[in-house]
């Protein structure tokens, strides 16, 4: 496989042409943003662990039966995934209340929610992410009232198998972000990542940030937090 020119470049990943029209080739980068990229570092060491994290999770996901566009990893920064049209939309599951869900509805942090729910935020930088609804989704053409029922099925079914698997590790799953693509023929993979830059991860016990909202929030360095989400991942894996 050639990796070849540059497709896309987004805050934390490049995408790669490949020899194979059908495989992208990709690239982890260091920096980490917040706020729509007000605030931005170049943090050493971030790209290789998301991109760690994201291959073991991705696979773990394909065993359970989830489809996803990871193919193989290939080096401690890059993976091999399949192309897809990403959708614009980002995809939200949440189990706890937390981040700009507590904020809006002024509900306390750390809230369990009685049934996970499912929010979708249209991806556009310029509009600063805004959510928006189902018909929202419909009437701009976004995607069909089908396919919003694949995509809200999908990140349940995702929610139900990191749960089980962030419990093995003895992390509360408190919420997390997807993307998803389509094929060429129109069949709908989850895409992006599952990394702690997309996922509220919370240590069972302690209730301590595992995740970016230690960045977001100024409260120290993320690398031991994501090498420790990495080693209980990677030690469930041996086990
Ligand atoms: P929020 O509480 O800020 O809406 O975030 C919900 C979840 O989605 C949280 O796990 C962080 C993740 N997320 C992203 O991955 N990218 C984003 O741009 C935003 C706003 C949230």
């Amino acid at each position: 496989m050639k990796k070849e020119a540059l497709l896309y470049e987004g805050k934390a990943k490049q995408l790669f042409k490949t020899d194979d029209p059908k495989v992208v080739w990709v690239e982890y980068l260091n920096q980490a943003t917040a706020l729509n990229g007000a605030k931005k570092d170049q943090i050493a060491g971030k790209g290789e662990l998301n991109n760690q994290i994201t291959s073991l999770i991705f696979s773990y996901l394909h065993e359970v039966g989830i489809d996803n566009h990871f193919i193989k990893q290939l080096s401690e920064t890059e993976q091999l995934i399949r192309s897809v049209e990403i959708i614009p939309l980002e995809v939200v599951v949440r189990n706890v209340a937390a981040g700009s869900f507590a904020k809006r509805l002024a509900i306390t942090e750390g809230t369990p929610l009685k049934f996970p729910i499912v929010e979708f935020y249209f991806k556009n930088d310029a509009l600063d992410d805004p959510m928006i609804t189902e018909d929202h989704i419909k009437v701009l053409d976004i995607a069909t009232a089908e396919e919003i029922e694949t995509l809200r099925q999908m990140a349940l079914d995702v929610n139900e198998a990191l749960k089980k698997l962030f419990t093995e590790i003895k992390i509360k799953l408190v919420d997390f972000k997807l993307e998803f693509g389509r094929t060429e023929t129109g069949e709908i993979l989850l895409a992006d990542e599952v990394s702690p830059d997309t996922c509220r991860l919370w240590d069972l016990t302690t209730n301590d940030h595992l995740d970016k909202d230690i960045y977001r929030r100024d409260l120290g360095d993320i690398i031991p937090v994501y090498q420790e989400v990495y080693n209980r991942l990677n030690q469930r894996k041996g086990a």
